[in-house]
């Protein structure tokens, strides 16, 4: 399976957009890889494009040197140039000549554009790292730029293109037409993304495709798969659009045109931050190990609050309910493990064994553990981490029952149930990406 997730654009903060992608995209890979896949993450890197003639064009209009900006502040260059464009349309034809440039390899372009490719990459990784996240390979847009004269020929020999007003288009019978070619000879976005399907389906032979990117890019994708099955490049490839709704707050869909991105750094920031209330009062540790837990029970929250949803709705940050010990979030079932991995080491002399009959509680627990198989097929063949967390939540509740009715430390029984509980809870926040801290 090839996994296409997270792929933020190049001169462009990561967003909390981007944040979907990542945190679900790489729930998928571990729970594909568990399930005996062999996966290839890929990062679809947003480093070509028009938009780029746009910010160069800006960059070079103010005089920046963009080895000095950092990536808020090339981002409010792209800004400023929509705003001017609004009343000078002209802009755009600029902004369109710079990408043409681009493409052919004008030194000047071609050097602006590098130096922000590498501050965005810099800032990237640091998320990343932050964020727990690896993905296998970086292959971004401009990867295929010599790819994309071929994967014009092809699709004209196969007969499955048109010429309209001077561009290349594909017609379909139940969609818009989608353009491979503008006028201008520029290739767009869904080139980019027809030559990355059949570089991945030569170099990995994958037989299944996943792409996790937001639900407003569905047109695009059914029109992309639409042209590669057409193509038939390989068979018996599975296509799958993993549509993540969007992240909302009271000033709607986040955009970076209008300069209203929520930047990922202060989401987490502020987590951390209601974390670290949670931590203030746990004793035996120091302050640079609260601040430790503190960053993994933070961003374990905004993870488990993203995954707990069908991918298809939308996220809303509810930080009184997100970073809350109690009810259904991440730090609750981080405290579960926790609690259950003190209470085996405090027993450590006793033996964990199955004996006898189960009481009510009891058996409530084990009805749960005996489902993780079923779950994390289920989720597997739906595309869905969601159906883990909430196995994962229904586990951890009935165990916290269980500990709240009955004395669990010395009681054998509930010792083993209590073990099994932490195997299989911690199985399913590590299939989900959340970390577990050591004490809380
Ligand atoms: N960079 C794109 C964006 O931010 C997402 C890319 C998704 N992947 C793809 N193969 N098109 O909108």
């Amino acid at each position: 399976a090839v996994i296409d997730y997270s792929s933020p654009n190049v001169a462009k903060s990561f967003g909390v957009g981007h944040l979907r992608s990542t945190i679900i995209g790489q729930a998928l890979y571990n729970i594909y890889r568990f399930r005996g896949w062999k996966v290839v993450g890929i990062n679809h890197l947003g480093d070509w494009g028009t938009q780029y003639g746009k910010l160069i064009y800006q960059i070079q209009k103010e005089g920046a040197d963009p080895r000095k900006l950092s990536v808020r502040e090339l981002e409010e260059l792209y800004v400023r140039f929509h705003e001017e464009a609004e009343n000078d349309p002209s802009l755009e034809e600029e902004g369109r000549k710079w990408f043409a440039k681009l493409e052919k390899g004008d030194e000047e372009a071609r050097s602006i554009w590098k130096a922000c490719k590498e501050k965005s990459l810099e800032e990237f990784e640091s998320i990343y790292e932050e964020l727990g996240v690896s993905i296998d390979h970086e292959i971004g847009e401009s990867f295929y730029e010599d790819r994309l004269s071929a994967v014009i020929e092809e699709v004209k020999r196969a007969g499955i293109v048109k010429e309209s007003e001077g561009a290349l288009i594909v017609e379909f019978e139940d969609m818009p037409p989608a353009m491979l070619l503008k006028s201008d000879g520029s290739t767009t976005y869904l080139t980019r993304d027809l030559a990355a399907v059949r570089y991945r389906l030569f170099e990995f032979s994958p037989d299944l495709m996943i792409y996790e990117v937001g639900a407003d890019q569905t047109l695009h994708l059914r029109q992309l798969f639409s042209i590669a099955r057409r193509m038939n490049w390989k068979e018996d490839v599975e296509f799958f659009h993993v549509a993540h709704g969007m992240f909302r707050l009271p000033a709607g869909k986040f955009s970076t045109r209008k300069g209203r991105t929520i930047h990922l750094r202060e989401v987490l920031e502020e987590a951390e931050a209601r974390a670290m209330r949670i931590m203030e009062d746990v004793q035996e540790l120091s302050p640079e190990e609260k601040r430790e837990s503190a960053r993994i029970i933070g961003i374990g929250a905004v993870k488990y609050n993203d995954l707990k949803r069908h991918y298809k709705r939308d996220v809303v940050f509810d930080w009184d309910q997100m970073v809350n010990l109690k009810g259904d979030s991440g730090p609750y079932l981080q405290y579960t493990c926790v609690r259950c991995r003190s209470i085996l080491e405090k027993g450590k002399d006793h033996s964990a064994e199955l004996e006898g009959g189960l009481n009510e509680e009891e058996r409530a627990v084990a009805r749960e553990l005996v489902r993780f198989k079923e779950t994390v097929e289920a989720a597997e063949r739906s595309f869905s981490p969601n159906i883990i967390a909430e196995y994962a939540y229904r586990l951890a509740r009935e165990y916290n029952l269980l500990y709240e009715k009955h004395p669990i430390l010395g009681d054998n029984k509930r010792m083993a149930i209590t073990e099994s509980v932490l195997v299989i809870l911690s199985g399913c926040l590590s299939l989900l990406g959340i970390s577990l801290p050591r004490k809380m």
